[in-house]
């Protein structure tokens, strides 16, 4: 089963970015995860929209051939933060490869709500006609306070967050392979 992971920080250290490594090795067994690099996508310009570069065509393709889509992101004032908002952009226009995409979303943050206004933004826009992916109803992983969750190494060790996410990603398996 074949994962595309969009990570919504491009920080060095990341520790969205630390959470989506501790899922792809946890969880390989059931699902080949694959990062994409957003950092690399041009602002979304309508200009070139039929005419897009190389590398958001590459995109694009990529997230069509796969089974699904993971996201794990941070909240950014309350919000999606721009650089993801710009892919996902990119991703409703043209050839609209989100379309009945199955996607799963995760967040971050080191304050106590865990991304929870940002995840309800992302739904919303996951909802729009260019978008329209099927996300995971219920299963809302927001993790609260992560700095307080890795391990110096930057590995997610908190039980109840590691139990959770055992659940949450057994039954998006199992939605995938439904959808
Ligand atoms: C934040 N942060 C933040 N946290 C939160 O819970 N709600 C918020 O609205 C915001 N807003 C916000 C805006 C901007 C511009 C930054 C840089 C940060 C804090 C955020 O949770 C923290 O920086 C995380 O460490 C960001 O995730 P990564 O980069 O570690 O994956």
């Amino acid at each position: 089963m074949k994962v595309v992971g969009l990570v919504g920080s491009i920080r060095k250290d990341s520790y969205n970015q630390y959470v989506a490594n501790f899922i792809k090795n946890r969880y390989k067994e059931e699902m080949n995860l694959q990062f994409l690099s957003i950092k690399a996508l041009p602002f979304f310009d309508q200009t070139i929209e039929e005419d897009q570069p190389t590398v958001v065509k590459d995109f694009k393709k990529t997230i069509k051939e796969a089974d699904a889509v993971l996201i794990v992101t941070p909240e950014y004032n309350h919000s999606v933060p721009g650089i993801l908002k710009n892919s996902i952009d990119w991703l409703s226009r043209v050839d609209r490869v989100m379309i009945g995409k199955p996607a799963l979303i995760v967040g971050a943050s080191t304050g106590l709500l865990g991304t929870v206004r940002c995840q309800m933004h992302l739904r919303q826009i996951f909802a729009s006609p260019g978008i329209a992916a099927k996300v995971l109803p219920g299963n809302e992983v927001f993790i609260g306070r992560v700095q307080d969750k890795l391990d110096e190494n930057g590995q997610l060790v908190d039980q109840p967050t590691i139990d959770f996410l055992d659940s949450v990603i057994k039954t998006f398996v199992k939605f995938i392979q439904d959808s």
